[in-house]
């Protein structure tokens, strides 16, 4: 595999694999400190992030290899006029691999057309962002053990988040799962989505308003923010923002393995008083971000550690 532009371009069996090679990296960090030695890993990032592209940065230097990039729009010569083609063509003769954010979905896969090198989708409009997915399953897996017979909640932003659309399309490829989707009735999923869940027969989903009636059944809460970024108008921004919020006494309606993980950032929707409880996870889901983000770039760059 070249590129990564979904999380579907994994089979079952290369994810499963990717999540070992995680887990070993997190066992034994030493063995992989020089697997990239002389690699450069380069991150062009036209739309703000923390954590991806840190995690992508720090996976790297962890790997022995070094990085290049931008952060914003602004400080590169995208102000200028030029293309994201013509970026990735110069790209490709710094660095040996690269992670791309664009507010423009399809802008990483008409890069990773131009591109000599990979180019992995790290966020593309409200269309996908693969890592966050592999980071959303590693901790599901290594925290539930399993995908099958979850009953899995996705509360808040559904129609604008890219994390949960992929999440949702990485998760109908196993079995028995129910999803119960909580949102604000102009915050639901799209129809795309749902045309996808239909396709799939042993897959339930349900659709609420409410969060409370929902909590003790869930294995999983996937929290989301919503998308000030992607509203057209301000004022349904505000009247929608604190719609959801998930505190101590919303906690005490969930089940004692219930998971609450979140893409962060967040803004409101989960209050800090419940950082502690050991249900919250979604600081633990940025660390697997970093180890799964790691063997990605040992896959990509087709490097084996033994
Ligand atoms: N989860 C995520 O994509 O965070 P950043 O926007 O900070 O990268």
């Amino acid at each position: 595999m070249k590129n990564v532009m979904s999380p579907l371009d994994f089979s079952v069996e290369e994810l499963e694999a990717l999540m070992d090679k995680a887990t070993d990296i997190m066992a034994h960090p030493q063995k992989y400190a020089h697997a990239c030695d002389g690699k450069i890993l380069a991150t062009l990032f036209y739309e703000p992030s923390t954590r991806t592209r840190l995690s992508f940065e720090a996976a790297m230097l962890r790997l022995g290899g070094k990085t290049l990039g931008f952060h914003s729009a602004d400080s590169s010569s995208a102000t200028k006029g030029e293309t994201v083609a013509d970026t990735i063509r110069v790209i490709s003769s710094f660095a040996d691999i690269c992670a791309m954010r664009h507010p423009k979905e399809g802008a990483p896969m008409v890069a990773a057309e131009k591109s000599s090198i990979p180019v992995i989708n790290a966020g593309d409009g409200g269309h996908q962002h693969p890592t966050q997915t592999l980071t959303d399953l590693m901790t599901i897996h290594s925290l539930k053990g399993h995908f099958d017979n979850l009953t899995i909640g996705m509360c808040g932003d559904l129609k604008f988040g890219r994390t949960v659309h992929s999440l949702i399309e990485a998760l109908l490829r196993y079995s028995n799962i129910h999803f119960v989707f909580i949102s604000p009735k102009e915050l639901m999923l799209p129809g795309y989505i749902k045309d996808k869940l239909d396709s799939h027969p042993d897959i339930q989903y349900e659709e609420v308003t409410t969060l409370e009636e929902v909590l003790p059944k869930l294995d999983v809460l996937y929290m989301t923010r919503v998308q000030r970024e992607r509203f057209f108008n301000e004022e349904d921004y505000v009247r929608l923002k604190d719609f959801y919020i998930l505190d101590k006494k919303k906690m005490a309606l969930a089940g004692p393995d219930m998971l609450v993980l979140h893409p962060l950032p967040r803004v409101n929707e989960i209050s800090t008083e419940i950082d502690d409880d050991p249900r919250a996870v979604f600081f633990k889901q940025v660390k697997f971000g970093m180890y799964i983000r790691m063997a990605l770039i040992l896959k990509l760059l087709d490097i084996n550690v033994d």
